[in-house]
């Protein structure tokens, strides 16, 4: 199982802080926004990872990881994503690093609070397909929203509704086969002209072929400024308790 790690867009939503660096190198608490998501894969086991970035800013995650040692990887490869065409383009680019390997994809900008192992486990064991995880939230409409039917199998996703019909948000952590890479190939663009996460999820539900789990712990994104300062919020109480009763 390897890990690829998306990490471009130009992080408009967070203008002026991304005008001279990428937004997944903004600082979360005490680490840059990126770290969270490699400590996420290592966590889980993982030790071979491709970044996925892009805009003006990419050579700073070189001088920043270096070779991953820092973080117990044995390799990290960087990918450049030109343009603005969407996660699912910029996942394409990882296919040259993983080959025929299934892979666990995560958002740079998502942050979780525990250990996703247990997850990649249960996923190495499905026979073929992908597998994606939920969060209840109290704003699914800001994100995929899962459908489920009443074995609690999601039956479509639709990306960030105006009347979602559950609160189940789809998380930025996907794991999938090695035939994402040829789904993807038949994706058209969306609306906004980006290829979807969303759409790739979808053509595995009608393949049947999607699994999904309900996560504990804290989730959140950090692409606007709300979720910036929540995800240092929740990263400050979770690494200093205390914070939570004296907050001044
Ligand atoms: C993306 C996905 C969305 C998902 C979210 C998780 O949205 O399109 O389905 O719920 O990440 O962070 P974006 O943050 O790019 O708007």
């Amino acid at each position: 199982m390897k890990g690829v790690i998306l990490a471009g867009g130009l992080g408009t939503r967070l203008l002026p802080l991304t005008k001279i660096t990428n937004k997944h190198l903004l600082p979360i608490y005490n680490q840059p926004m990126i770290y969270y998501p490699i400590q996420t894969l290592v966590r889980a086991g993982i030790d071979e990872i491709v970044l996925v970035t892009g805009g003006h800013y990419a050579g700073d995650f070189l001088n920043l990881l270096g070779n991953g040692k820092d973080f117990g990887l044995r390799f990290i490869n960087y990918a450049y994503q030109e343009g603005e065409g969407g996660i699912a383009d910029a996942l394409r680019l990882a296919r040259i690093y993983t080959g025929l390997d299934r892979i666990v994809v995560i958002l740079g900008d998502n942050l979780l609070e525990k250990d996703i192992g247990q997850y990649v486990r249960k996923f190495e064991q499905q026979e073929s397909g992908a597998k994606i995880l939920l969060k209840e939230v109290p704003d699914p409409h800001r994100f995929g929203v899962a459908e489920v039917d009443e074995q609690g199998r999601v039956v479509n996703i639709v990306e960030k509704p105006k009347r979602p019909k559950t609160n189940l948000a789809v998380t930025g952590v996907y794991m999938y086969d090695a035939h994402v890479y040829d789904l993807i190939n038949t994706l058209r663009p969306s609306e906004r002209g980006e290829l979807e996460i969303t759409d790739v999820n979808n053509a595995y539900i009608r393949k049947g072929q999607l699994t999904s789990d309900v996560i504990d712990g804290w989730w959140t994104d950090a692409g606007t400024f709300t979720s910036l300062y929540r995800a240092a919020r929740l990263v400050a109480e979770k690494v200093e308790p205390k914070l939570k009763d004296h907050w001044y």
